[in-house]
């Protein structure tokens, strides 16, 4: 997915009237005018599934994407009750003083660093956020990433148009040492919603699955097949430390911390030649400890979707030739986003209807 097809879920834009009450007014059932509807303003976009839900029980959803210093005055003038964002728009303070309509707040996904989620509850407002609506979608990049990682993908796609007609046999034989992940131990650090989806990929493709969650002492994962057919696992955590040793590959699935959970301590635990991968959050791994153990060879590959500097990430993570790269898309799939809008949506119509 281009970042072109990213911004066109975020951007698009829905100017339309709702049409679901059709009825001719009447002296005891008036036709709501525009100001009668309650308006939502979904700044960082929201999926055509959540407009429509929220249409249907006579909200408005507006989705003109507002500057961030613009805000204020927007939701003031337009009465807005219910402001929706993803992780572009802040929501601070100020606005939450300022706005004496608004009703909500809502996150599209998990985080909510972006939101003074304490204060607004303080201050009366309902403040949401659709937390599983995106697991499958970034344990699906974690499995991207490892696959790409043990066949070369990340490299062979930088290299093949450069070089694939002219230096074909030597890009075949670069890229001759290939691993499979199946029979692999894949090491979980964080088993919450992501970390147990990430963990049913990987019994699916036949790998051992290991975990360290210190919140979290077991674990049942249920994994449904298409037929039916569901089949259970037991987990205990485990010492991160125990992990590190014995994961050929290691995926992080924590919230953001004060401290690193990877850094120069835990890479000299891993085995040599491992993969890890980081769809949390930036700062989680330590990108300075990373480029050093990959340089030396340590570590054989990195999967990354998030960076310590976003949306600036540093130039040493960006050119470290043993890294694939994602700008921050683990929950950039259609189906997510249909998801996150409709469980945007009912939680509105439950709050506010
Ligand atoms: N890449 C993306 O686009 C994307 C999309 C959605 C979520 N995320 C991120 O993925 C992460 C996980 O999300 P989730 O929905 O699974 O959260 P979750 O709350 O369900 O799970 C997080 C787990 O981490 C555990 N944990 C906390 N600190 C830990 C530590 N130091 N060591 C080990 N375990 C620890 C918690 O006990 C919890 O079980 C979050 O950081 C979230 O922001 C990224």
């Amino acid at each position: 997915m281009s970042v072109d097809s990213c911004s066109l879920i975020v951007n698009k834009t829905n100017n339309q009237q709702p049409t679901t009450n059709n009825q001719q007014p009447t002296t005891n059932n008036q036709q709501p005018t525009t100001d009668n509807y309650m308006k939502i303003l979904a700044n960082d976009g929201i999926a055509q599934t959540g407009i429509t839900a929220l249409e249907k029980e006579g909200f408005e959803v507006l989705t003109t994407t507002i500057a961030q210093e613009q805000l204020i005055s927007y939701i003031n003038d337009n009465k807005v009750v219910g402001l929706l964002v993803r992780s572009a728009t802040k929501v601070r303070k100020d606005i939450i003083d300022s706005c004496s309509t608004l009703k909500l707040i809502g996150r599209g996904g998990v985080g909510m660093d972006n939101i003074d989620v304490a204060y607004a509850r303080e201050k009366g407002l309902h403040v949401i956020n659709t937390p599983a609506a995106s697991s499958e979608s970034v344990a699906e990049l974690v499995f991207a990433h490892l696959f790409g990682g043990v066949r070369f993908l990340y490299d062979a796609n930088r290299n093949m148009p450069l070089d694939g007609d002219s230096k074909f046999k030597q890009l075949k034989k670069a890229y001759a040492k290939g691993t499979e992940l199946r029979g692999k131990t894949l090491g979980v650090i964080g088993f919450g919603r992501i970390g147990q989806a990430t963990a049913k990929i990987a019994l699916g493709v036949g790998m051992k699955v290991i975990y360290s969650d210190p919140y979290i002492d077991t674990a049942s994962v249920s994994i449904s097949f298409f037929d039916g057919q569901t089949v259970s696992f037991d987990f205990k955590s485990i010492s991160k430390e125990d992990l590190l040793k014995e994961a050929d590959f290691v995926t992080v699935h924590v919230p953001a911390q004060k401290e690193y959970v990877i850094g120069k301590k835990e890479f000299e635990l891993m085995k040599d030649h491992a993969g890890i991968v980081n769809a949390a959050r930036g700062g989680v791994i330590d990108e300075v400890a990373l480029v050093d153990v990959l340089d030396s060879k340590k570590i054989a590959f990195a999967g990354l979707d998030v960076y310590e500097s976003e949306p600036r990430p540093e130039i040493k993570i960006l050119m470290q030739p043993n890294i694939s790269l994602t700008p921050h898309i683990g929950a950039a799939t259609g189906e997510a986003q249909d998801r996150i809008g409709l469980e945007l949506a009912s939680q509105i119509i439950s709050l506010l209807k």
